[in-house]
């Protein structure tokens, strides 16, 4: 067991905050005085190291570099009113982490170093954490393979590291949504329900596609029939449909199991919403809106926290909502923000105090 004192801590001599303008700070943009980095090899991880925050040496054939053997968590923290500085389900994202892990034949990152990591690093850095409305502190834990080697097997050695970044959100404006049926995000026995950095890097791709045609981002199909639903851009996706939530399952293994989507089945299940996980077409949500019963549409993730969707395009068909007039998505995202920023009791222990 790693204690807090097992960390190797080295400070800034000056921090930049005091020139950082925390008024007006975009999503992942900026980063604090110090991050975390962990070497694993020979089977064990070392040491923990708290450091100023610096550009990594990377030896040219470093294995992440060309195979992708990489994932990634992003968890989010939050200051009271009174200065209590709060993280936001990391135990949640630290088991999602250690599974992308077991898909990518990396180690597991035990929790001394992921979660006590994390608090010593954020208590360090805690002046950095943004009390502004839809501001936080947005936290990058990240693991790649760092053998210097060109086969394609995997590493015996890696790098983890915790970045933090004052972040404000992710999206401005409700978004536009363009139906994809070329491209994929996920096939069964993929890698869909990992965060690897291959599942982001590409869908760059259709994602610049629909930004050309004028959208935001894209609603994720099945591979096979390009039928069914999976998710929005980065996103889990959620609709109300009629009196009830519904989102597309998990046991396909194409879906990421968002901490925000279980977060939001929760409070809809407490609120006396029924929620249905199951497959989801879009045949469904194309009868549904042409009966008036496609009420609601929104994506929920850690960085965008529960984004409305305005437009959905389809082919030639085009779903357009009023999303001022929506009642349950606005209530979901008070709430958590009440939860998140301790004016409503956390009953869940969801919370976890720095
Ligand atoms: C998150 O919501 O934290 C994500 O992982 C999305 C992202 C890649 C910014």
């Amino acid at each position: 067991m790693i204690a807090a004192t097992d960390f190797n801590i080295t400070r800034v001599e000056h921090s930049r905050l005091k020139d950082f303008d925390m008024g007006n700070i975009p999503f992942g943009k900026y980063f604090t005085d110090h991050m975390l980095e962990v070497e694993y090899e020979n089977g064990e991880w070392k040491t923990p190291e708290i450091k100023p925050y610096q550009p990594l040496l990377l030896d040219p054939s470093t294995a992440a570099l060309h195979y992708g053997q990489a994932i990634f968590e992003g968890i989010k923290a939050y200051k009271d009113a009174e200065g209590n500085a709060y993280i936001f389900r990391p135990y949640d994202n630290h088991a999602r982490f250690n599974h992308s892990a077991e898909r990518m034949m990396m180690p597991a990152v035990p929790e001394e170093i992921f979660i006590e990591g994390m608090k010593t690093l954020i208590n360090i850095d805690k002046n950095w954490i943004p009390q502004k409305a839809d501001h936080s502190l947005y936290i990058r834990p990240f693991m790649f393979a760092t053998d210097n080697m060109l086969g394609v097997r995997p590493s015996e050695t890696y790098k983890f590291l915790i970045l933090l970044s004052p972040s404000g959100p992710y999206y401005s404006a409700p978004m536009r949504i363009y139906v994809e049926e070329t491209y994929t995000r996920a096939a069964q026995g993929g890698v869909g329900f990992a965060k690897n950095a291959g599942n982001y890097g590409a869908s760059l791709l259709p994602a610049e596609l629909a930004k050309k045609r004028g959208y935001d981002q894209v609603l994720w199909t099945d591979a096979f029939e390009h039928k069914y639903v999976q998710e929005v851009g980065t996103m889990n996706v959620m609709f109300i449909i009629g009196d009830k939530a519904v989102t597309p399952r998990l046991d396909e293994g194409t879906i990421l199991a968002g901490v925000t989507r279980d977060t939001v089945i929760t409070l809809l299940k407490e609120k006396g919403i029924e929620v249905e996980e199951r497959l989801l077409s879009i045949d469904e949500l194309i009868e549904a809106y042409k009966a008036g019963q496609l009420k609601e549409a929104f994506g929920t993730g850690t960085a965008a926290t529960i984004s409305p969707i305005k437009e959905l395009k389809y082919k030639d068909f085009v779903m357009k909502f009023d999303v001022d007039t929506w009642k349950i998505s606005p209530e979901l995202k008070r709430t958590l923000d009440s939860i998140r920023n301790s004016k409503e009791p956390d009953t869940h222990g969801w919370m976890v105090k720095i």
